[in-house]
């Protein structure tokens, strides 16, 4: 039930929610109640809705000490508020409710596994950050904290392994029990995604490592995310500090997938590991089986290497859309999740538009607020291709496609912070014989796009003034069909 840190902030959060005015919300990406958000958490279906839980500080728009924000769907899209779930106040997580799971007991009780982070005083007077599994038990509104916390310490940890590192269990549940799969720095200072199994979510044995690291998928991993997808064993982790490697990796936090299947003692043998979003902000994701069968992935559309990247309100971060997930040709599809086209209204559409000058506007084709398909026509003799957002010529977020090299681009340097982020990201399109279909979505703030039917997404958030709607193109010769809704 609520201490008193909880039955702060949610006082708190009642009370300064209505100082933010909606207009400066996106319209379907769910935004903290107030102050910062960052990873989904507990992400599932229970009592006949979606829940989305958050990383959440009320009381400030940077991160802190970490409570649990709590909303609640029953379309994936239009998310209502609910009271905060959890505060750092438990004796294993005053430093921080961390990223975790839920799933639903036979009993009907919702159940949340998450990272309790607390600093141990050692006897030469340091202390040392310990990360530990907790377990909480609600209804869907309130939750309880398990009173034999932490369910997972460090005395299951595998032999040197980091207590310090040691976070994120995404929860599963099949006809063997329950079994989680939580991140750790193993002895070697690289990142592991380890299992554990229990018979009733409450009484946790290790049981084996499901994939180590190596050093090539940079140094620590975070928020694990373990699923079955057509087939396929697919595992989803943020990886931090990569490396570099042409258009597949970047430099600093990157989300990849781990596609294969287990070998006879459980290990996952990837057959293809790449990335699962070639923007700038994507970061922690979960994904879930929804109650029709489909996997939908919701992650936090912002990335710590860019978070001096400000909005300037009263809330900071987001949420990306729910994207169903599909494996095809080894790799992770994406489309957004189908809840989306029933929003769609007011279409506007044109055929073989030649986009030969700067700046083009055509009528109807503007909004911060819409989806929009494009098909590019294959052209052997155009060089560029590119869509303006979200402002004025020369001051507004930038899509582009170089049609000789297939590099897609997103760009938002010109409405950039004066901050060292990042502000423009490519990604190599590969199957760019046929004519190129791009299905982009903007909500208010927020860039996501669909390249090939989802073979490759990338997204960005701008923040600039929502007033400025107008949408334009550019190129030298490209022809286009352009078919434009507005959301609802
Ligand atoms: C990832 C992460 C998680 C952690 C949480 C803390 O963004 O660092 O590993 O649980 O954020 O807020």
């Amino acid at each position: 039930m609520a201490g008193d840190l909880l039955k702060k902030a949610r006082e708190y959060e009642i009370k300064k929610e209505q100082e933010i005015k909606e207009e400066v919300r996106p319209h379907f990406h769910l935004t903290p109640r107030v102050g910062w958000m960052n990873d989904p958490n507990g992400f599932s279906f229970y009592n006949g809705e979606y829940h989305l839980f958050y990383q959440y500080h009320p009381y400030d728009t940077n991160w802190g000490p970490m409570h649990w924000g709590h909303a609640v769907s029953s379309d994936l899209v239009n998310w209502s508020h609910l009271p905060a779930a959890m505060a750092p106040e438990g004796a294993f997580d005053n430093k921080g409710c961390f990223s975790g799971s839920s799933l639903t007991l036979d009993d009907g009780q919702q159940y949340i596994i998450y990272t309790g982070v607390y600093t141990l005083a050692k006897e030469d007077g340091n202390a040392v950050e310990h990360q530990m599994q907790c377990v909480a038990i609600g209804n869907g509104l309130d939750y309880t904290k398990y009173e034999l916390n932490p369910v997972i310490g460090p005395s299951l940890l595998p032999k040197g392994g980091s207590v310090s590192d040691f976070r994120d269990p995404h929860i599963s549940k099949d006809a063997d029990g329950f079994k989680v799969v939580v991140a750790n720095r193993a002895a070697d200072g690289f990142g592991s995604a380890l299992v554990y199994n229990s018979p009733d979510g409450f009484t946790w044995h290790f049981d084996h490592e499901l994939i180590h690291n190596n050093g090539k998928f940079g140094t620590m991993w975070e928020c694990p995310c373990y699923i079955d997808i057509d087939d396929k064993k697919v595992l989803i982790v943020s990886a931090m500090e990569m490396k570099a490697e042409g258009y597949e990796f970047h430099n600093g936090g990157n989300v990849i997938c781990f596609i294969g299947n287990e070998d006879e003692n459980r290990h996952l043998v990837p057959e293809n590991v790449h990335t699962i979003d070639y923007g700038i902000d994507f970061y922690a994701p979960q994904a879930i089986k929804t109650p029709d069968g489909r996997t939908v992935m919701i992650a936090w559309m912002q990335s710590w290497d860019d978070a001096s990247y400000r909005n300037g309100l009263s809330w900071f971060g987001q949420m990306t859309l729910p994207r169903e997930l599909s494996v095809k040709n080894g790799r992770l599809y994406q489309r957004p999740a189908r809840e989306i086209d029933s929003l769609r209204h007011d279409k506007i559409s044109f055929e073989d538009v030649v986009i030969n000058k700067d700046n083009l506007t055509l009528d109807g084709i503007n909004g911060r607020v819409t989806d929009i398909d494009i098909t590019l026509k294959k052209t052997d003799n155009c060089s560029f291709f590119t869509m303006g957002f979200g402002g004025n010529p020369g001051k507004n977020a930038i899509l582009s496609f170089d049609p000789q090299s297939s590099v897609l681009t997103l760009d938002r340097s010109s409405v950039g912070s004066g901050e060292g982020a990042v502000h423009k990201r490519s990604c190599k399109l590969e199957n760019c014989n046929d004519d190129l279909k791009l299905r982009i979505i903007l909500d208010t703030f927020s860039i996501e796009v669909f390249a090939n039917e989802g073979e490759k997404v990338m997204s960005m958030t701008f923040y600039t003034d929502p007033e400025i709607d107008n949408i334009t193109f550019s190129s030298d010769g490209i022809i286009a069909d352009i078919v434009k809704y507005d959301l609802k």
